[in-house]
This record gives C-alpha cells, sequence and structure tokens, in this order.
C-alpha cells in the first residue's frame, strides 16, 4: 500500500457495527478515516461527534462499478460493514491493490471473495474475512480448542445473545432470514434444548447458517461442524420463535423481515447485553478421543464486532500480513487479539477432558 493511500473508509460507518470501528479507528489515527453510507446527512452527523477525525463521505456502494471512483483515490483499505450478496467490490479493491474486510456471516458470499486469493496476491493486496465476533471470535476460539489435538471429528459452536444488546438492522434482519430459511430447509426441526453451563442454564439453541461452521471445516480441517444461537432470555424468544412457527412460511418470509418487524424487535431491549461463545470441539490426542470446552464472555456484541475490524485494520495498514485472501484464523490467535484489545472479553475458559462418549 502506496504512502498516498494512507486512508481506511468504513462502508456502513455509521451503522450499529461501522460506528464502533471508526470510534477505535478516530482514536488511533485520526485524520485518515471516511464513514460511508447512502446518507451523507447522517456521516456528517456522527463524524461530528468526533471534532475533525473522521470525513464524512456519501457513497452507495451498489452505485460502485468494477472501476474504483475518484472517492478512493487515497484509500488504501477498505472495511466494509454492509451485506453484500457478489464479491464485485471486493474484486475491484483487491486488484487496485488496496487492502480488504469484510464482516459478513454469510459463506456463499466469503467464498467467492475467497476466490480471488490469486488476485490479490498478484496486486500486493490482503483481504481479511471471518471478522467480528461471530463469524470472528468463534474461529479465534475453535482454532484455540482444537490446537492441542491430532485430529478434529467435530466442533458444534453455540453464540449466546442478549436480547437487550444493540443488534443492527442488517444484523437483526440477516439472523431473521437465517432462522427462517433454516425452517424452510428442515421443516419440523426439534430444536435442541441443552444446558449451556457457564451461569446460563438450559436454552433453546436454533441452528443458524453462520459462516464460521463451514470456513473450520476448511480451515482447521474438521470433520463435522454446527452453530447454533440462543438468546437471553430464553422465554422471549421461544415465544417468539413459536408466533414464527405457526405462521405459515410464505407470508413468515414476507412479515418477519419486514422493516416493521425488525425495527420492533431492536427496540424491544429486554434482557442483558452480553454475548458468549461456546464452543465443543471433539477429537483424538494420543489415541485417546478428548473434548475440549472453549468459553469466552463480552458484552456489546456490535461494538466488539467493530473493535476487531478495526485491530485488522491497523494491522494491515502496518503492512503485518502477507498479500492473499484469509479467514481471522490463519493469519492470528485467540490470544494474541485479546492481549491487545482486552475489552472484547470479560471471561474466557478452556476445559479439556477425556472424552467419555
Ligand atoms: N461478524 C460479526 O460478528 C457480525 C456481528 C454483527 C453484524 N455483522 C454484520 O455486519 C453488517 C452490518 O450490520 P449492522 O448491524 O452494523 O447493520 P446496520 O446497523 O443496519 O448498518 C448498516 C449500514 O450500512 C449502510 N448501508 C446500507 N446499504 C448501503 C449501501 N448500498 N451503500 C453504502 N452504505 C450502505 C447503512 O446506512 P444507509 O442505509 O444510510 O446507507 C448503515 O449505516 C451485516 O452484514 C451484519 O451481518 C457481523
Amino acid at each position: 500500500m502506496s504512502d498516498v493511500r494512507r486512508k481506511v473508509m468504513v462502508v456502513g460507518g455509521y451503522g450499529e457495527v461501522g460506528k464502533s470501528v471508526c470510534a477505535a479507528l478516530a482514536a488511533s489515527s485520526p485524520g485518515e478515516v471516511i464513514v460511508a453510507g447512502r446518507s451523507l446527512e447522517k456521516a456528517e452527523a456522527f463524524a461530528a461527534r468526533f471534532g475533525g477525525a473522521l470525513e464524512p463521505m456519501r457513497l452507495d456502494i451498489e452505485a460502485v462499478g468494477t472501476a474504483l471512483p475518484p472517492s478512493f483515490d487515497a484509500v488504501g483499505t477498505v472495511v466494509m460493514c454492509v451485506e453484500r450478496d457478489t464479491a464485485d467490490f471486493a474484486h475491484a479493491c483487491l486488484a487496485s491493490g488496496r487492502n480488504y474486510i469484510d464482516v459478513s456471516a454469510s459463506d456463499a458470499f466469503l467464498r467467492q471473495v475467497q476466490s480471488l486469493h490469486d488476485v490479490a496476491r498478484m496486486h500486493q493486496s490482503t483481504a481479511v474475512l471471518s471478522v467480528g465476533v461471530a463469524p470472528g471470535l468463534s474461529n479465534l476460539l475453535a482454532k484455540r480448542c482444537v490446537e492441542d489435538l491430532d485430529e478434529v471429528d467435530r466442533i458444534d459452536i453455540g453464540l449466546l445473545l442478549g436480547m437487550g444488546d444493540a443488534h443492527g438492522e442488517a444484523a437483526t434482519r440477516w439472523l431473521i432470514n437465517a432462522l427462517l430459511e433454516q425452517r424452510r430447509i428442515a421443516p419440523g426441526t426439534k430444536n435442541d434444548v441443552m444446558d449451556y453451563g457457564f451461569g446460563w442454564g438450559r436454552r433453546t439453541m436454533y441452528p443458524v447458517d453462520f459462516a464460521d461452521q463451514h470456513v473450520i471445516r476448511r480451515t482447521l480441517q474438521a470433520r463435522a461442524a454446527s452453530t447454533a444461537v440462543c438468546f437471553d432470555p430464553s422465554w422471549l424468544f421461544d415465544a417468539l420463535s413459536a408466533l414464527m412457527n405457526a405462521t405459515p412460511l410464505a407470508i413468515a418470509k414476507r412479515v418477519y423481515p419486514g422493516r416493521a418487524f425488525v425495527e420492533w424487535s431492536r427496540k424491544m431491549r429486554v434482557g442483558s447485553h452480553r454475548f458468549s461463545l461456546r464452543v465443543e470441539a471433539r477429537g483424538r490426542r494420543g489415541g485417546e478421543s478428548v473434548r475440549v470446552l472453549g468459553y469466552l464472555e463480552g458484552e456489546r456484541e456490535a461494538e466488539r464486532t467493530g473493535q476487531v475490524a478495526a485491530w485488522v485494520a491497523n494491522r494491515l495498514r502496518a503492512r503485518q500480513w502477507d498479500p492473499g485472501v484469509y479467514h481471522l484464523e490463519q493469519l492470528t490467535d485467540l490470544a494474541s487479539l485479546l492481549g491487545e484489545v482486552p475489552s472484547l472479553s470479560t471471561r474466557l475458559e478452556i476445559l479439556d477432558s477425556r472424552d467419555p462418549s
């Protein structure tokens, strides 16, 4: 990255995740951060809170073609906080020598960006995917759980989300769509009720197609992997889920991801603002069956997602990683990240035992 391209552009920069990326980067690199979104007014209002450390910009990412406009001239790193279907824009960044970070949880999209590895190497740029809490910290916790195993049979990821937390509109809609999609592909599935442990008690676990379960099969050579979410309070989401299940699927797919329901569920704010990740890995070490349970707890999931992305942006700007396209766990480990950004987690436990099953 040349020095004329010192700036970081945060696309979706005044959204729930984006504003945390901007706040962290405004502190570390004032004057070198662009907050971009479709509304210049919102970008300006957000930037005004930082006394000149952030530059507001109007940008509709859908309108950017395969060649980047002049507004990108000073940009060396892009942090994408808007859900995308195609990797065209990622391609434009990497092929022009710019670094690219994405917080997306959609594996189909991440695979498209992953396929740009050779493009990135050829143009000396780097993309980092699986950035955030889940995917992100979940991938790193899974890596920590399997690091001493000779063989990995399966990894099961659990994500607990506090319904009192501030979840963004895009993230809420993504999760509702993923839960409905699960219902479409596995109608009548009985969700697992399990003791989540670590003081949370019994929870209904809802399988969700988060990217982490697919990515760690590729990066950590796990034979099988799954991701399921649960909520705090449990009863509230169980009641909502019963309502969603009682609605015919065709209607549910129109009503629940719609603006009115998404806004209502975001404003409800019942329960804690904590999140937790629980990773259970099974495999073999020295011929013996082993079970490793990893637990990581923190507060304010969207804000922590942004802090992980800002940390990655600073690593890329310092040219600490090679050109290419990588998932977070291919570049770093949990100890390094938590060592440098301790606010990401308030509790971490790793329990390693013989597997009786
Ligand atoms: N990895 C993780 O752990 C993790 C955690 C949470 C969320 N996420 C992901 O992060 C992403 C953002 O979620 P969020 O909760 O921050 O959503 P959000 O609060 O709704 O923010 C989205 C932002 O994107 C902007 N935007 C939307 N369309 C745009 C376009 N065409 N061009 C430019 N800007 C556009 C929006 O502003 P305007 O509408 O005004 O343009 C808004 O500022 C989602 O993909 C979500 O799945 C990942």
